[in-house]
């Protein structure tokens, strides 16, 4: 098992690293006998991930599933993802590209790992001021260090949205009654 978190960290808190380790830390993957790693074959050993795509595919998926993941890499963060979740999500949602330039041939989502330029002007960028806040509403936080809802996890992209595809619009985590609005999930309002 590998760990992103400096040694002395590690030495300090191992009880609670062995406590979180299912949750913080990806053993290695499985070893797929060097077969080429195409989105079917992914999918026909993660039928979770297969469920939840066949609701509103995230559009992502049309890069495959190797554009987020990379489950040969032994310093990834958990689970096989090439950045941590807000960064990974902000390589394609907040790309600083004046209006009407041209897109670069490439742009590198991780180190060693790019997406064709060409893909940019389909994605919505977000909106955010100078401070990177503003999203969903103006001033709100993309970030924080600790989601209200999700114990023990950081507040991020991921504390509304899900990765791969929902039945909920915009990929959003809750199940809202019609009319119903997401801020009071966290807030009391
Ligand atoms: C032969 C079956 C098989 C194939 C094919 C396969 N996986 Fe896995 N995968 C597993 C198993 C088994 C685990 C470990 C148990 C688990 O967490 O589901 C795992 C774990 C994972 C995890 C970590 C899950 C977690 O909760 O920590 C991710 C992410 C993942 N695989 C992505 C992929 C991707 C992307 C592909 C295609 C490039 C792929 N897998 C192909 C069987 C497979
Ligand atoms: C846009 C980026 C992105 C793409 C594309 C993507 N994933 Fe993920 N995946 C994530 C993130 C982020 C998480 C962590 C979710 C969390 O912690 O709540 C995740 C979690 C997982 C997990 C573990 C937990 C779970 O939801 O089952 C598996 C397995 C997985 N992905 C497989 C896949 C497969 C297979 C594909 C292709 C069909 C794929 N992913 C495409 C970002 C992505
Ligand atoms: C490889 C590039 C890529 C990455 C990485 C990526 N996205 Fe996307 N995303 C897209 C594309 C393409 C679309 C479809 C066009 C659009 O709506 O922007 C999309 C759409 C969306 C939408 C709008 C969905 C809708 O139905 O209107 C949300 C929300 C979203 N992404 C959230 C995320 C989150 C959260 C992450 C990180 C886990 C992420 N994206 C990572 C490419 C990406
Ligand atoms: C507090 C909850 C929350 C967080 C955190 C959050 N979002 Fe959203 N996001 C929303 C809501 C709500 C919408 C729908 C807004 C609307 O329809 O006007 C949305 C819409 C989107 C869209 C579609 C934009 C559009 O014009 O429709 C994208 C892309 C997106 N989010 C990406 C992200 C990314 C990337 C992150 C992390 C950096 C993130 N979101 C964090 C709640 C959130
Ligand atoms: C998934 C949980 C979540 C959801 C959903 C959510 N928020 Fe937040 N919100 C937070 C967190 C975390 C913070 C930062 C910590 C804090 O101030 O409590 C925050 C901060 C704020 C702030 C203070 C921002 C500042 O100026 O510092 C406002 C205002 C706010 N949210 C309004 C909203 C509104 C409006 C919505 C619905 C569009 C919403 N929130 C949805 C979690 C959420």
């Amino acid at each position: 098992m590998r760990s992103a978190l400096p040694t002395l960290a590690r030495v300090g808190f191992t009880f609670v690293l062995l406590a979180a380790a299912a949750a913080r830390i990806s053993a290695q993957h499985p070893d797929l006998g060097g077969e080429p790693l195409t989105d079917e074959l992914c999918l026909a050993c993660h039928d979770d991930v297969r469920e939840a795509i066949a609701k509103t595919p995230h559009k992502a998926l049309e890069r495959g599933c190797v554009s987020c993941h990379d489950i040969l890499s032994k310093t990834a963060q958990a689970p096989f993802l090439r950045l941590d979740p807000n960064p990974l999500c902000l390589a394609c949602h907040h790309v600083s590209l004046l209006p009407g330039a041209v897109p670069p041939a490439s742009v590198e989502i991780a180190r060693g790992f790019a997406i064709p330029g060409s893909f940019l002007p389909r994605i919505r960028q977000l909106n955010l001021d100078q401070r990177g806040v503003g999203h969903p509403v103006a001033n709100h936080p993309i970030a924080g260090p600790s989601d209200p809802l999700r114990k023990g996890r950081p507040f991020g992209c991921l504390s509304c949205h899900v990765p791969h595809g929902s039945a909920s619009p915009k990929l959003l985590v809750f199940k809202l009654a019609p009319g119903e609005g997401i801020c009071h999930k966290c807030h009391q309002m």
